[in-house]
């Protein structure tokens, strides 16, 4: 029995993914969730920046007393692995168990992989796939324009802007007869029935969030970490209310307010 609170950070609405996940395999837990709007997106950062980041992302959440952290970003767990391995509380990101996920899949057809320009940038999606099923064609696909979308309120399946921009991104996995995709950054679950529709419903996407909810989830309960009252506490950089409103549209239910906290400075790199 354990009731300390398993922190989830992200930088946006792509963490709620992760927190859904989450919720719906452990309905008990207490969880932190905090969503870095002001600095987002990530995926226009560069490592040396994400590497910092991540720190302080951790150490926020970790202030909160948390028993385990999941960096529900792609882009932070793609370019600070080790950053988030050895941090002092047991973190995991969400790039591990989703690319294993997609490793067992028999077949010939391509397996591809869409994710922000930093995460594609680091290769690490690519490479940490290719040494699982070594052999097997890998197509992959950065999507810059999603997260500003989703960040901005597109996320419907029938917004002519989301479309656009799915058709833009995804035109190369259709025609190379893509049969997995998986959606190596969290928020692109949230347009998953907009990219459901252009590959024809054809396609099994997997969700880096699901998979890596559920490693956490049987981590947890193997460890006898378990227990809680089910409640979430949001926080976020930038304004709360719009925050609060968004993310009630996202998950279909109205939330607890978000706390607005300070934005986190990114030191000079050297
Ligand atoms: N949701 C994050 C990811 O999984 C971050 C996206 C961004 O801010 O660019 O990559």
């Amino acid at each position: 029995m354990d009731n300390r609170p398993i922190g989830i950070f992200d930088s946006g609405f792509g963490g709620l993914t992760a927190l859904t996940a989450l919720r719906r395999l452990m309905p008990d837990e207490n969880i932190i969730f905090f969503a870095d709007r002001a600095r987002a997106p990530y995926g226009a950062r560069s490592a040396g920046e994400l590497r910092v980041i991540a720190r302080q992302d951790l150490e926020f959440v970790a202030s909160f007393g948390v028993k385990a952290i999941i960096a529900a970003c792609g882009t932070v767990s793609a370019n600070a692995p080790d950053v988030i391995a050895d941090f002092d509380i047991p973190s995991v990101g969400v790039l591990e168990e989703s690319v294993r996920t997609m490793s067992v899949f028999p077949g010939e057809a391509p397996l591809g992989i869409i994710a922000t320009a930093a995460s594609i940038r680091s290769g690490m999606f690519e490479r940490r796939l290719r040494a699982l099923c070594p052999g097997r064609e890998i197509i992959t696909a950065a999507c810059p324009d999603f997260v500003t979308l989703i960040e901005s309120g597109h996320f419907s399946p029938d917004d002519p802007v989301v479309r656009t921009a799915v058709e833009k991104y995804l035109r190369a996995m259709k025609e190379a007869g893509v049969r997995e995709l998986l959606l190596g950054c969290t928020h692109y679950g949230l347009i998953s029935e907009a990219i459901d529709r252009y590959l024809g419903g054809k396609t099994t996407l997997v969700s880096a969030s699901e998979c890596t909810a559920l490693a956490v989830s049987r981590m947890l309960t193997d460890s006898g970490m378990t227990g809680g009252e089910g409640k979430t506490d949001y926080y976020t950089s930038g304004s709360a209310r719009e925050f609060d409103e968004k993310a009630a549209m996202l998950l279909g239910h109205a939330i607890e307010g978000a706390v607005s906290v300070p934005v986190m400075e990114v030191p000079p790199l050297i």
